[in-house]
């Protein structure tokens, strides 16, 4: 267009005068033209850094463009959106992360970036009709509100998770599976008896602890910024249900390579895609609805427990998440086991957190548990637990040993009544140190008291806050299992006005350990896998930066 326009010196005066005109219009529009530019890798720069990162050499990380020269104003977003800036702060989750991938961002160089950032300002884009496709773009790219939380999901072939569910009969060797993966992996809707009023009226689900997997994946099939292009992707999601699959073999006898048939075939697919390539598998992660170890087998005796899923060479580049980390394994990270509700609206969760502040809670505190068989019933805190509850009138205990009230203990209603009517819940460890009832009691606005680190503190660092003292009680477990510790005592000497703080801080945490309706979209509240999506898009950027300043490092 601007080729074929020549001024030419035979032209009539007024003809030159429009031509003068015409090329001072053209001025300003180029000048317009690279405003809006600019203003467009500021918006949009943190995709830039996927974008480039693929289309460059992918094997030189040196290269990795970063563009934190910008500054892009975090507080222009609207409120409850998922902030993400290039000011190295990955996310305003950041300060949750583990201390291991938290970075030291004052070590972070940048210059290619910059380079070719002032390459940019220098010379405004030439007006060809590429450029004015660009251009095109640019007014929905400035919108874009995804930039920097897109995923990609790997379209795995069905027996890596579809497959699992039809054969839900036997996945689990004690119960049957097939009512708990209905309504999207929800389990059974829970439908009150007219006269209470324990639950809210809708979204109630008997929810089962190992649906974690499924539950993610169908709110993942409706997250806001799903990418089919994996150049465009934050993070690579593989809707693989690890958890359903290892839990068919846990007992009766499998040897281990019918076990991890799978996680190996999986794998070994994951490494030959072209999303592998870009960073060796390393912003790919994995959700698991069992604690870590059911995925960690040290051995290849086949009475060694679970899989080798996480030790599997590609398995150690991707991260997992899951409702209880082995401690310290630097790519698992635990999120909240999935509990009852499961909202669609953020109105029915303000109304929640406003019953839960308003409900009588006639117990000091209560336990809903069976001890374990087998264990010393001398040093078994949960014998202790049981048997200071049972003496106490102010405990109630909700005993799910004992065949009489056994069907309580999975009855949404009963547990969340329990719950809601007590000031305290206790949380000792079980099998493992996490308990699915720790969520449910913080549902009900009961405060948890833990007797390990590994139950939460150490646990749920992108969930909870990291004052464990702002929302629970901690008593060491020996000093209840060598008996220095009365429950009651210990409970009913802490202050009424610690009491109401911590109260409020459990109420305010209740959006964050929800999973919500998977077809639904909250407006303002962030529910569990909001968290949990920060979260991993978090550490993702950490571990870019690393290899970034790695590199730079050693160059
Ligand atoms: C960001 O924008 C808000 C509102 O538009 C303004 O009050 C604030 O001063 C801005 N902050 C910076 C650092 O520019
Ligand atoms: C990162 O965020 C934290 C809190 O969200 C804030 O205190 C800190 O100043 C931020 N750092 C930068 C470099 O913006
Ligand atoms: C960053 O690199 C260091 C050293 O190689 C490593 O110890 C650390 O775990 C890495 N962090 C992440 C998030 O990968
Ligand atoms: C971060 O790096 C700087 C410069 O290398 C160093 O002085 C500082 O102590 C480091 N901070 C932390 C928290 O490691
Ligand atoms: C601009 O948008 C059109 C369709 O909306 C698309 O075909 C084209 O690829 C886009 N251009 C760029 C550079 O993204
Ligand atoms: C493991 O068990 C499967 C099915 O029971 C059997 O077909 C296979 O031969 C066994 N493998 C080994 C190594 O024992
Ligand atoms: C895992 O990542 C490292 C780089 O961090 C890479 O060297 C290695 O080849 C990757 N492993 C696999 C199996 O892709
Ligand atoms: C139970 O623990 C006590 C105290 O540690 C010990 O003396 C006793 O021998 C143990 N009993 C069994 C059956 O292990
Ligand atoms: C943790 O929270 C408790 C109770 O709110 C408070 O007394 C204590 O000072 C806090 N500790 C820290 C390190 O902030
Ligand atoms: C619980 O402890 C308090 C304070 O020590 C005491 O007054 C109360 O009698 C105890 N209640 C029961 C049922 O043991
Ligand atoms: C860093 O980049 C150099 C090329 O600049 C490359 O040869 C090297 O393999 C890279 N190192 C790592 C650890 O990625």
């Amino acid at each position: 267009m601007l080729k074929g326009k020549t001024l030419k010196m035979d032209k009539p005066p007024l003809r030159k005068y429009y031509d003068k005109l015409r090329f001072v219009f053209l001025i300003s529009l180029t000048f317009c033209f690279s405003l809006l530019l600019l203003d467009y890798y500021m918006a949009v720069s943190d995709r830039g850094i996927t974008f480039l990162l693929f289309h460059m050499n992918d094997a030189n990380h040196a290269q990795i463009p970063k563009p934190s020269f910008f500054i892009f104003n975090e507080t222009a977003d609207s409120p409850g959106k998922i902030k993400y800036t290039n000011q190295n702060n990955v996310s305003t989750g950041a300060s949750n992360l583990p201390s291991c991938i938290v970075e030291n961002h004052s070590e972070i160089t940048v210059p290619a970036a910059q380079g070719e950032v002032h390459e940019r300002d220098i010379s405004p884009p030439h007006l060809n009709r590429d450029n004015v496709g660009v251009v095109a773009n640019l007014s929905s790219r400035n919108l874009d509100s995804c930039s920097g939380q897109y995923i990609y999901v790997h379209d795995l072939a069905s027996r890596f998770n579809e497959d699992l569910l039809k054969g839900c009969h036997s996945l689990m060797r004690w119960f049957d599976m097939c009512p708990y993966v209905s309504n999207l992996g929800l389990g059974p809707k829970v439908i009150e008896k007219s006269k209470e009023t324990v639950l809210l009226k809708e979204n109630w689900y008997a929810t089962n602890q190992f649906s974690l997997e499924v539950i993610f994946h169908n709110i993942m099939k409706h997250y806001k910024c799903l990418t089919k292009d994996s150049s465009l992707a934050s993070a690579i999601y593989v809707p693989y249900y690890a958890g359903l699959d290892v839990g068919q073999y846990l007992w009766g006898g499998f040897n281990v390579s019918t076990r991890d048939a799978s996680p190996k075939e999986l794998v070994k697919w994951l490494a030959q895609q072209p999303e592998w390539k870009r960073m060796w598998g390393r912003d790919h992660f994995i959700v698991g609805g069992r604690i870590g170890w059911d995925f960690r087998r040290v051995t290849d005796m086949d009475d060694d427990w679970g899989t080798k899923l996480m030790l599997l060479p590609e398995a150690r580049n991707m991260s997992i998440l899951l409702i209880e980390a082995v401690d310290s394994k630097e790519n698992e990270f635990p999120i909240p086991y999935p509990t009852y509700f499961h909202p669609s609206k953020d109105r029915e969760i303000f109304q929640w957190q406003k019953k839960m502040r308003n409900v009588k809670r006639p117990y000091l505190f209560s336990f809903a548990g069976a001890p374990r068989p087998g264990s010393n019933s001398s040093t078994s805190i949960r014998n202790e637990i049981i048997k200071q509850c049972q003496s106490s009138r102010s405990c109630k205990l909700l005993n799910c040993h004992d065949s009489l009230h056994h069907n309580y203990c999975n009855d949404p209603v009963h547990v969340t009544k329990v719950f809601q009517s007590s000031v305290f819940c206790i949380q000792p460890p079980g099998d493992s140190f996490t308990r699915r009832s720790t969520f449910d009691s913080i549902l009900a606005g009961c405060i948890p008291v833990f007797f390990h680190p590994e139950s939460a503190y150490d646990q749920y660092l992108w969930h909870f806050p990291k004052n464990g003292s702002s929302y629970s009680v901690y008593i060491p477990e020996t000093d209840v299992t060598q008996k220095r510790v009365i429950i009651n005592n210990t409970l009913s000497k802490v202050p009424k006005s610690e009491v109401l703080a911590m109260q409020k801080e459990i109420i305010r945490l209740i959006p964050r350990i929800i999973y919500r309706y998977p077809s639904s979209r909250l407006e303002t509240v962030e529910d569990a896998f909001d968290v949990a999506v920060k979260g991993i898009i978090g550490r993702i950027e950490a571990i870019k930066r690393n290899i970034t300043t790695v590199n730079d490092s050693s160059s």
